[in-house]
């Protein structure tokens, strides 16, 4: 009796109903959106959304379809519906800020397979302010130990041909530039056949996400999906005609199905981030919120920081990343007959000097990439397998040496994994290699997995990957080592799970800039980037180039302006921010202050204006200073920011070094044009100022 009352309580109190036996409804706590769900005549579970009372996602249904029985998609019935409310705040042990708060209803709908053998699934919803997400519970069978799901057909019926930033659903890469059409235009089999990817596999005209939304009365949408552990990523499938989005799990060509799991298991969470302006999108910590608290305790001894690295002069031809400097990775030799022709990047002295430009600098991290044996016998050979040893250092590179030097001048060895896309051997040397690190006390790696999956038939988004990636997560944390991955999985949030996944890359990085065939990343990519795969965590997206017109690359160069380069401090968030250029290149430059000062860990963020791919401002404050950085950056038109300094401190003068496009710059003509300006500022206090076309802004506010 007791507890029947307490539902009922719970109930009025939030806001969720159940109006007959076949319909159930639940509202975020402001009243802002809503989930409606119930059965067709035939038992079909449907879902819509509405926001502020306008439908979002018409009706849409759910259904699954497995390999040893039939398809759960109708013929349900309601058993009990249940919801719950939450309004807590959790620390970020790192982050865009210090606390989150997470704040949403949940309605529970428990269902049954009304004919035998009466399957049972329930379904999780939760309604935030922010957006809706909601995931399945698959439940033990009697005699069935795992279940085999060959499709997942969640629909997500979209109410308009609205604008749309996607990205191909490729099952291998997230290495593509993102299109801006309607939804009718999406046309993601046209991206098959990249120049500038190693391996593509777009099988389905589908989207990869985030994948961001603009409906013509400006409601904002993101697609998403939170807490993806053990199960495949989900890309969405795209109806030109209907706008009907269908979710299309990666797939296993080895093993001939989408998902294999021991029940009872639950799903990720499908996910969508409402709001009313762009720059909501980027407030929204919901995808965080879907996921489960930190359960590492405490990992202190991972440090933000800002690193530089033996990484940028091989992607520009400069050194290479194998011992004998030839370049030419593609044969078979025995290391003790290679002749170095001095062209090898990862050397002790290299490294030393590298070292010895960061600790001048503010800066505490240092990668090293190209310093194990292996990267002679890469490119080029189908059979990876035991090629990269992930402890041994090559004969002009003496490990101990360099992390000694670093730790007497404050600066801490980021270690590089290349795995080649050979998991298997990675999984083999994972903890040897781990456990080297925790005895040097070296607490970060950047791991990267370039190429086609071996064995064959895997992608890098299946879930035999997904498993792959969290290994590397668990191993990780048992060694004290917070883990970057290149080629990953994409964020789904599990940073809060696990606090040792601090960045990762999974977009076209700086390095395009450096050898892509098509010009490079347009101005228009991080202004699109910031409202879509921002959305899904921190990137490691390597910004600091200042020798923007890159004189060993003639028919390459960065299309930003150098000031843009500074502002992608701010903009792009990761905990750890590379300085990526050459030390020579940045010597005796003024800009190079920025990079000095600026923070790598935050109190507060507050997103001041933007429109997806057009420009976006952001300000952070640093955690344990106090200070303030600001970033603007805008795409191929240049325009005025108006900013109001409304964020500061109340009663502080800040001294401001302002970096800010000069009158003559452009991205493309005059990439380096630059006024650096020293001014005080208060709260309160309102400047325009110019952005160039391809330029930014970049403000320390010191206290
Ligand atoms: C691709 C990564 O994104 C890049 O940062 C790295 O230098 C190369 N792979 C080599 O591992
Ligand atoms: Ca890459």
């Amino acid at each position: 009796m007791k507890r029947s009352l307490l539902v009922v309580t719970a109930i009025a109190l939030i806001s969720a109903s159940c109006s007959n036996n076949n319909t159930a409804s639940v509202d975020s706590p402001g009243g802002v959106n809503s989930i409606e769900f119930h059965l067709s005549p035939e038992g079909v579970p449907i879902y819509s959304v509405k926001h502020k009372g306008e439908t979002v996602i018409g009706e849409s249904s759910m259904g699954f379809d497995f390999k040893d029985q039939p398809s759960l998609h109708s013929g349900l019935e309601i058993v009990k519906t249940t919801t719950n409310t939450k309004d807590e705040t959790w620390p970020m042990p790192w982050g865009e800020q210090r606390e989150v708060r997470d704040n949403h209803n949940e309605l529970i709908v428990e269902l049954k397979e009304k004919a035998k053998p009466n399957r049972l699934i329930n379904i999780y919803f939760k309604a935030f302010d922010d957006g809706i997400g909601f995931r399945y519970e698959f439940l033990a069978q009697p005699g069935v130990d795992s279940l085999v799901i060959m499709d997942e057909n969640t629909e997500f019926q979209l109410t308009g041909d609205h604008t749309a930033w996607w990205a191909p659903g490729d099952w291998d890469i997230y290495e593509h530039l993102y299109n801006t059409t309607r939804v009718s235009q999406i046309d993601a089999i046209s991206k098959r056949n990249h120049p500038n990817l190693a391996q593509t596999y777009i099988p389905e005209n589908a989207v990869n996400t985030p994948f961001t939304l603009r409906a013509d009365n400006g409601v904002h949408m993101t697609f998403h999906e939170a807490n993806l552990t053990d199960y495949s990523d989900m890309t969405l499938k795209v109806d030109n005609s209907t706008f009907m989005l269908t979710s299309e799990l990666v797939g296993s060509d080895r093993l001939g199905y989408k998902v294999k799991r021991a029940l009872p298991f639950k799903t990720p969470w499908r996910a969508l981030i409402i709001a009313d302006k762009a720059t909501e999108l980027i407030d929204s910590k919901m995808i965080l919120n879907l996921n489960e608290p930190n359960k590492l305790g405490d990992v202190s001894y991972f440090k933000p920081k800002k690193y530089v690295g033996i990484w940028w002069e091989m992607h520009i031809g400069k050194s290479t990343w194998d011992y004998a400097g030839s370049q030419d990775m593609n044969t078979w030799s025995n290391l003790a007959n290679l002749k170095p022709t001095g062209k090898h990047g990862a050397t002790t002295a290299n490294a030393k000097r590298y070292i010895d430009f960061a600790s001048k600098n503010n800066i505490t991290g240092l990668l090293v990439e190209g310093w194990n044996v292996g990267w002679e016998h890469w490119i080029g050979f189908e059979d990876r397998e035991g090629v990269f040893d992930f402890v041994t250092p090559y004969p002009d590179y003496d490990l101990k040496e360099v992390v000694r030097y670093g730790n007497e001048k404050g600066v801490e060895l980021i270690m590089h994994h290349e795995t080649s896309a050979a998991p298997r051997t990675y999984d083999q040397q994972m903890d040897t290699a781990y456990k080297l690190m925790q005895s040097l006390g070296v607490h970060a790696v950047k791991t990267g997995y370039v190429g086609k999956i071996i064995p064959k038939g895997e992608y890098h988004h299946g879930q035999w990957m997904v498993q792959h990636y969290r290994r590397a997560l668990d191993a990780g944390a048992k060694y004290q080592v917070a883990v970057n991955a290149h080629e990953p999985i994409k964020a789904t949030g599990i940073r809060r799970t696990y606090p040792n996944a601090i960045a990762r890359e999974g977009l076209r990085g700086q390095e395009f800039n450096a050898w892509a065939t098509d010009g490079g990343n347009p101005p228009e990519h991080l202004p699109i980037i910031a409202f879509t795969r921002m959305l899904a965590g921190p990137i490691d997206f390597t910004p600091g180039v200042f020798e923007i017109g890159l004189p060993t690359k003639p028919n390459n160069q960065i299309n930003t302006t150098l000031a843009q380069q500074l502002a992608l401090y701010v903009v792009i968030y990761s905990p750890v921010q590379m300085a990526c250029d050459l030390p020579e290149n940045y010597e005796g430059k003024p800009a190079l202050q920025f990079i000095r000062d600026v923070g790598v860990d935050w109190d507060k963020t507050v997103v001041l204006n933007g429109e997806v791919g057009d420009f976006v401002t952001i300000v952070r404050q640093e955690r344990g200073t106090g200070n303030w950085f600001l970033g603007s950056i805008t795409d191929e038109q240049a325009r005025d920011i108006t900013v109001t300094f409304d964020f500061l401190d109340e009663g502080k003068t800040y001294k401001a070094s302002v970096y800010r496009d000069g009158t003559d710059a452009h991205f493309r003509n005059n990439p380096t044009s630059i006024e650096i300006e020293q001014m005080e500022i208060k709260k309160g206090d309102s400047k325009t100022f110019h952005l160039a076309e391809g330029g930014g802004l970049a403000i320390s506010l010191i206290q």
